[in-house]
């Protein structure tokens, strides 16, 4: 979809959208179209429910006077819009305008708060964000199914200003098309090599990509992440993008779990539902989208991201039950459950992050626990943390961004559960509190290093869509951590 923002437009095909403010009060734009039509959308508006409440929406076919097939007044409520609630608003508008088979729209922001080019630009961010699509696999689409809409002209009043916000935000979805375009791939196509040749394309946008094979990670030691790979055919992978856009010394790091297919392994998972994991590399999908987002829009920041390819397969050569592992830290790892993987992965990954690149801090981000699911379900993600500032910045940047995010405690305790007599430690806790002993177990790694683990399990796949957020992968990781960057480590 092509986005253009304008002074001024007369259109004379498509749709027009125009806004009016609770209590039926027309704005100007719609002022005007009301006289133009001889009073056609004060009519409309009494002879319908529509009063001017947040996002109501009222169709106008084919106006008197007029070549355009539709006037669309759009209820903008009695409050100012926040940004947010432009950015739902553009989703919803954008959705509803192809569901009625709109090839083209001119939408005009006269009122809504006193920041029009904002609200333009974010109206359209949303509108993008909705407009994303995973349909290079389905061949027999009949044309009525498929979206319409390819031109959103927006006619602001400051339309240079709201292109420029508009720029920045467009990188941002950039990055988040990129994490739901990997999420979404079947794993028959997206495995630990072909994941890396897709991040090595990020070469192009100026970030530096280093990618590790088995061999190398042998060399490092990191046993953790190996043993979780070797029952699959394809190559463990590890991948380091640098991204030197700023003057901090100490880098940010984002470290992500990409398994690329988690069938559980020996500890096989049941069958239904097990196509899901195909999403298990969600985690390394949303640093790799951030690193994009954060490429795009030139960010000044020196940030590292780091992801851990692997694939969870039973085989011959799969890791047992049992076995005992050691990782790049030189801890030993009782293995008890082999789907238990992802934490394997990100202890290494973790260690080799911290080791090799003195980070400012960590973050990790990983579709890590069944049991983060049932305690905040797809709304908010968890999180766990040994720093309470940073903590404070992260919950800040999900309010900012819709990315919500509520932060679950870390305890002696629980770390207690991952005693075993065999190794250092074992791979599981008990029966409850899993995602906490999952997060304590991933603290055992960073080494006094601030840190934050975000376990999104439940936020990386969406069942039904959101006015920002089509059905399907979602990026959920992608904004809120470009806020979080953006908002507090540039300039
Ligand atoms: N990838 C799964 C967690 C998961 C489950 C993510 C469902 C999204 C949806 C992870 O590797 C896993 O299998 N975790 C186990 C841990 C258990 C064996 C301690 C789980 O949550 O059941
Ligand atoms: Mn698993
Ligand atoms: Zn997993």
């Amino acid at each position: 979809m092509k986005v253009t923002f304008v002074q001024k437009t007369n259109a004379n095909s498509g749709a027009i959208i125009v806004g009016v403010e609770a209590g039926r009060k027309l704005t100007p734009a719609a002022q005007e179209l009301d006289a133009r039509t001889d009073g056609a959308l004060g009519r409309a508006m009494k002879n319908d429910r529509f009063s001017g409440k947040k996002n109501q929406m009222l169709h106008v076919i084919a106006p008197a006077n007029m070549t355009v097939s539709r006037i669309i007044l759009l209820g903008l409520g009695d409050a100012p819009l926040s940004e947010l609630d432009c950015q739902d608003m553009g989703g919803a508008v954008f959705a509803a305008l192809n569901g009625a088979g709109e090839k083209e729209v001119a939408w005009h922001i006269d009122a809504g708060g006193d920041n029009l080019p904002q609200i333009a630009a974010d109206i359209a961010y949303g509108a993008r964000l909705r407009s994303y699509r995973f349909d290079k696999y389905r061949t027999q689409e009949k044309p009525e199914q498929k979206p319409t809409l390819t031109k959103m002209a927006i006619v602001v009043d400051g339309a240079t200003a709201a292109r420029r916000d508009f720029k920045s935000l467009d990188s941002v979805a950039q990055g988040v098309f990129m994490t739901r375009e990997l999420v979404s791939e079947p794993p028959n196509i997206l495995y630990p090599a072909s994941f890396a040749a897709e991040v090595k394309k990020l070469e192009k946008l100026g970030v530096k990509v280093e990618i590790l094979n088995e061999k190398k990670m042998e060399k490092l030691g990191m046993g953790a992440l190996l043993g979780v790979g070797q029952g699959s055919i394809r190559e463990s992978q590890m991948v380091i993008m640098t991204w030197n856009g700023g003057r901090n010394k100490r880098p940010l790091a984002f470290v992500g779990k990409g398994v690329t297919f988690d069938t559980g392994g020996i500890s096989l998972k049941p069958g239904p539902g097990m196509e899901e994991m195909k999403w298990d590399m969600g985690g390394a999908g949303v640093v790799v989208g951030l690193m994009r987002a954060l490429a795009e829009r030139k960010a000044k920041s020196n940030v590292i991201g780091v992801i851990g390819l692997v694939e969870n397969m039973p085989d011959g050569n799969a890791q047992r039950p049992g076995d005992i592992v050691t990782s790049m830290s030189g801890q030993t790892i009782e293995i008890h459950n082999t789907d238990a993987e992802g934490r394997l992965v990100l202890a290494d990954a973790l260690w080799y992050t911290q080791d090799r690149f003195k980070p400012s801090f960590m973050v990790d981000l990983a579709t890590l626990t069944g049991a983060m699911m049932v305690s905040l379900g797809t709304e908010y993600a968890g999180f766990f943390s040994n720093d309470d500032g940073l903590s404070e910045k992260l919950a800040a940047a999900g309010t900012a961004s819709g990315e919500k995010v509520w932060r679950m405690p870390l305890a002696q305790a629980y770390d207690d559960l991952l005693k075993t007599d065999g190794a250092d430690m074992k791979n599981i806790g008990g029966r409850f509190a899993g995602a906490i002993t999952a997060a304590q177990f991933l603290q055992r790694f960073v080494n006094k290093t601030p840190w934050i683990h975000l376990d999104i399990a439940g936020v990386t796949w969406s069942a039904k869509d959101k006015p920002t957020v089509p059905k399907g992968g979602t990026g959920f990781g992608v904004r809120l951590l470009n806020r979080f960057v953006a908002d507090n480590f540039e300039g």
